[in-house]
């Protein structure tokens, strides 16, 4: 027999990705901005199979499967052909499924989280090198966020989300997920902001739990929460609302309009959050806990 050996299925998770402290520090000539910003993976996320078939199909299940593109704007199918572009010997027929847990366009890198997990799956399904530094590299084109869920670990990311440092001995937090259900625009949000050359990131507390973490943390900042409330307001509702039951520090995460929560117990995550969706049924509200530095997913 000739041809890459399939084995499969492969199943991949696709964690949300956090932006604990978003800092803009300025913008390239390209219009793409210059970031600095501490991220985190949560245990929650969307998950993506892949195996082999007798032709290629793309199906999407799931609470947010609705939202979600199937044709060639999807990200899964954008990295599937990545994949093949690059590697010739990537051809067989793959069936892809998508079970979509996480809000779509809504600052936690769902669609960014989808590729990263669909390279990872591909990878191993054709038998492709699966270093993440190498899909990393490979990955940029499909958008700045998809390098560092790659990794799908703590880190800082610097660049536009290029350059990643792993931050080891993170603690794992207790945190609660919330959404308004209000669509933002990543890009219309970038042109709304007022500063592009705000401080970097201080630097990272020596001794890292959680308690010395979220002091950190109040010092600084997602430069794109202002710009995000301006357009959407219910922001400013889910951030009173997270606050109101008992987060120790609330804040979005990226481009919104998802913020987060952190908690000290995951009990106190799972009641806030029960409590919240109690009041605003339509938002999506989870609790759960991100990654530590070293346990990673
Ligand atoms: O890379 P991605 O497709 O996720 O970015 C969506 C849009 O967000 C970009 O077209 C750009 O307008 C804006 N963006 C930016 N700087 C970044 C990331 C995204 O200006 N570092």
């Amino acid at each position: 027999m000739t041809g890459p050996r399939l084995t499969g299925p492969v199943v991949r998770a696709a964690p949300a990705k956090i932006n604990l402290a978003l800092h803009v520090t300025g913008r390239r000539a390209d219009g793409y901005h210059l970031l600095d910003t501490l991220v985190a993976f949560a245990a929650f996320g969307d998950r993506v199979n892949a195996e082999a078939a007798g032709s290629d199909a793309f199906l999407v299940a799931g609470p947010h499967a609705a939202a979600v593109p199937t044709d060639g704007v999807n990200l899964v199918l954008r990295a599937r052909d990545l994949l093949r572009q690059r590697f010739p010997e990537a051809r067989a027929p793959v069936r892809i499924r998508l079970e979509k847990n996480l809000p779509v366009a809504s600052g936690v890198g769902g669609g960014s989280s989808d590729a990263a997990a669909a390279l990872k799956a591909l990878a191993r399904l054709w038998n492709l090198p699966e270093e993440t530094g190498t899909l990393a590299q490979l990955a940029l084109p499909l958008g700045a966020d998809v390098p560092m869920c790659l990794h799908a670990r703590p880190l800082v990311a610097r660049g536009i989300g290029e350059e990643i440092a792993p931050v080891d001995a993170m603690p794992a937090l207790a945190l609660v997920l919330a959404h308004p259900g209000a669509a933002v625009s990543t890009p219309d949000i970038f042109r709304r902001l007022e500063r592009r050359d705000n401080p970097p990131l201080p630097p990272l507390p020596g001794a890292r739990d959680a308690k010395n973490l979220v002091e950190w943390l109040r010092g600084c900042r997602n430069d794109l929460e202002a710009p995000a409330l301006a357009a959407q307001p219910v922001i400013g509702a889910v951030l009173r609302a997270l606050r109101a039951s008992g987060a120790g520090l609330a804040r979005m995460s990226g481009s919104g309009a998802t913020c987060f929560g952190i908690f000290s117990s995951l009990e106190e995550a799972g009641a806030a959050a029960a409590a919240i969706r109690a009041a605003q049924p339509g938002w999506f509200v989870t609790a759960t806990r991100s990654g530590g530095g070293d346990a990673g997913h």
